[in-house]
């Protein structure tokens, strides 16, 4: 039996776990990134766990048919390097093959929120659809294009990092960690809720949030659910830009299903309503018929299932 491992490399934890070739989870092991002493030790951090997985697992070294990284940030693929990841503070790192060397196996590498399209759409949220694209709403924005269970890279890695979609009109358009202007992470992140959070706050708005001393997302969401209108306008704002870039994504690519994972998607009914409104309000009706918008379900373990996926779907 050929197992496959998978590599979710997160800012503070990672996960790795075993695949079969169905996409079933079969056992996970985690630590911590140890972000802050730097790539040489993140790497060597992976490779421990990977082995420490498999060792506990009731299965052989030698059955590993593959092993598949995601990474937030923008890659080269083809090289084999992350070539810029503000989460980590890396900067053309050549992952693949220093992971290679320690592990003595093929590493696949690709984006986090590539990796978790490929999970949904192997055995989460998408499977049997051929063509679904999938957000990834967390600390960043996150995107990936799926056809036919292949992560559509693009040249580089590129191809689907729909966080950055520079969708903002410049009058309201702020500074995003990629260096540009107005990109959609800039609103519909966590990082983006919190911030419009808090303006409102600062700016003296009627509101519950003024009470809460840090505000984090959820705490939006909660004074959202119980009908506080600056954290609904907030929430309606995320969705805007959410809908208005699947406007673009729909003309471009068509895809009939849409996937929303991350934190922010526990906003649940909220969020998805007015997604779904947005969504309608600014695609041709002749790409919204049939399409669907529905939440992930394989939660935390999608990027360790999608990297698994690589070495079967990459
Ligand atoms: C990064 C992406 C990543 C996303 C989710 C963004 O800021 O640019 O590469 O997929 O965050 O982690
Ligand atoms: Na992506
Ligand atoms: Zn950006």
């Amino acid at each position: 039996e050929k197992i496959f491992v998978g590599v979710d490399l997160g800012g503070t934890t990672i996960k790795v776990g075993i695949c079969d070739e169905g996409g079933n989870l079969l056992q996970t092991y985690e630590g911590p990134t140890g972000t802050e002493h730097g790539s040489e030790v993140v790497l060597e951090n992976i490779a421990q766990y990977v082995r420490k997985l498999v060792a506990e697992s009731p299965y052989e070294w030698e059955q590993i048919a593959g092993i598949g990284a995601g990474i937030a940030g923008f890659m080269d693929i083809p090289q084999g390097f992350i070539k810029l990841s503000p989460n980590l503070g890396w900067r053309n790192v050549p992952v693949k093959q220093i992971l290679e060397e320690k592990l003595g196996k093929t590493v696949k590498i690709d984006n986090d929120a590539n990796v978790a399209a490929l999970g949904e759409a192997w055995s989460g949220a998408g499977k049997d659809v051929p063509i679904v694209v999938c957000y990834t709403l967390g600390t960043g924005v996150g995107g990936g294009i799926i056809f036919n269970k292949h992560v559509v890279q693009g040249f580089t890695g590129m191809g689907g990092e729909l966080g950055h979609m520079m969708i903002v009109p410049d009058i309201e358009a702020i500074e995003c960690g990629c260096g540009k202007k107005g990109c959609l992470e800039t609103v519909s992140s966590a990082t983006g809720i919190i911030r419009m959070a808090k303006e409102a706050v600062e700016r003296g708005d009627h509101t519950s949030l003024a009470l809460v001393p840090n505000i984090m997302a959820k705490d939006v969401f909660d004074a959202a659910k119980s009908g506080d209108e600056v954290a609904l306008r907030i929430i309606d704002r995320a969705a805007l830009y959410i809908g208005k870039s699947m406007a673009l994504v729909s003309v471009i690519v068509n895809p009939q299903r849409y996937i929303i994972g991350g934190g922010v998607s526990k906003a649940g009914d909220i969020l998805f309503e007015a997604i779904r409104k947005y969504f309608h309000m600014f695609t041709q009706e002749a790409a919204t018929e049939g399409v669907d918008i529905v939440p992930a379900i394989l939660g935390n373990d999608a990027g360790i299932v999608g990297a698994a996926g690589l070495n079967l779907h990459g």
